[in-house]
């Protein structure tokens, strides 16, 4: 049932935790830049055409991987990659096309990515959307649309790409999540969100499908307590990308509003990419695989995942897993 109080709450500790950070982050100046190597590795980058994915792609190029961009407008990839080309002198960057919001176009990218290459040492399931829509918007296959893009599309991408990760001497599944997840409306039983309240509720399905990210996160770290890949959900603080365009597209109070306070206190692609490039390359962290990561710090959320969730994290993270296969009608489990 949706609580306006208790999302209230939710909300000002989130905001005010998220300030601070923010302001210290600033204050502290950016982080000393870490130079893990990256020469040899795969690297999968999904929405790596702007904002923090174009960053990791930049930086990773940089480091010497082999960069796979997967962009949802091939102009707007050709675009990104001929810039990091030119600005980082690697011959080592390929581009994909993927709309994660499109069943078939996920199964086609992860098809293209295994013909060509027979490992995927990181992949970064960093793309996502966040739209205010006064009515729940749907894929065509009937998913709401947040959680298609940000949670589904990632999903099935992981699990196309499984087998190829495994083949990494060290691979990592980097989720790119929100500690916004807080303020999440999130019921196992109405993924579709047909039943989503109103007030804070028009934020819920960016939320609800930044929740799914962390969860999605848990549930494969456990699957895969066995081999040699580690996964990490990330929140990379607030960005100053395009990612609050589609969120306050009307030039309304409410668009100035945050538009100022991005100015003032998001941080830059670079820095904010930096938290995401810490759980993809760092050494020494692979002992808190499932975990989440705010600034290359562990986050230890697990009493606002127990409060959002409503129930034991791992039984929601187990039930999220087995509806995400019924939903993209999938039959093989990892
Ligand atoms: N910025 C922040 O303050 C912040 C805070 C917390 C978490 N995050 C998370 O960080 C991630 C990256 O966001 P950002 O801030 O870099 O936003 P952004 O600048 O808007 O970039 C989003 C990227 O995702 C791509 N994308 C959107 N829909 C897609 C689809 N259906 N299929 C494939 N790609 C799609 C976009 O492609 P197009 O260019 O074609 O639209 C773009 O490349 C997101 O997961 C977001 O939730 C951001």
């Amino acid at each position: 049932m949706f609580d306006l109080r208790v999302s209230v709450v939710r909300f000002l500790i989130f905001f005010f935790q998220s300030v601070f950070h923010q302001i210290s982050r600033k204050i502290c100046g950016p982080p000393k830049r870490r130079e893990d190597d990256a020469r040899g590795k795969v690297v999968v980058v999904t929405g790596a055409n702007a904002g923090l994915g174009k960053c990791v792609a930049m930086e990773m190029a940089k480091r010497g991987a082999v960069v796979i961009m997967t962009c949802r407008d091939v102009n707007k990839g050709i675009q990104a990659q001929n810039e990091i080309q030119s600005s980082t002198g690697s011959d080592k960057i390929t581009l994909v096309e993927l709309n994660l919001a499109d069943i078939s176009s996920v199964k086609r990218c992860a098809n293209q990515i295994s013909s060509r290459h027979s490992k995927v040492d990181i992949l970064i399931n960093n793309a996502g959307i966040a739209l205010n829509s006064p009515s729940t918007q749907l894929t065509k296959e009937g998913n709401e649309l947040h959680f298609a893009t940000n949670h589904l599309g990632h999903f099935l991408l992981t699990k196309l790409l499984l087998d190829r990760i495994k083949n990494s001497e060290a691979g990592r599944i980097v989720n790119v999540s929100s500690s916004g997840f807080i303020m999440a409306n999130f019921s196992i039983k109405d993924l579709r969100m047909s039943k989503l309240g109103l007030g804070l509720g028009t934020f819920a399905p960016y939320c609800n499908s930044k929740l799914a990210n962390v969860l999605f996160t848990k549930e494969l770290s456990k699957r895969l307590a066995d081999t040699r890949v580690k996964t990490f959900s990330v929140c990379p603080g607030l960005v100053n990308t395009n990612l609050a365009n589609g969120y306050y597209a009307n030039e309304n109070l409410q668009h100035y509003l945050i538009k100022g306070s991005l100015g003032c206190i998001g941080l830059s692609g670079e820095d904010g990419a930096d938290g995401i490039l810490h759980c993809a390359l760092a050494k020494g962290i692979e002992d808190t695989s499932g975990e989440m990561y705010r600034f290359g710090r562990l986050m230890n959320f697990d009493q606002e995942l127990t409060s959002v969730c409503g129930m034991p994290t791992d039984s929601v993270a187990e039930k999220l897993w087995q509806k995400s296969e019924k939903l993209l009608d999938l039959k093989q489990l990892h």
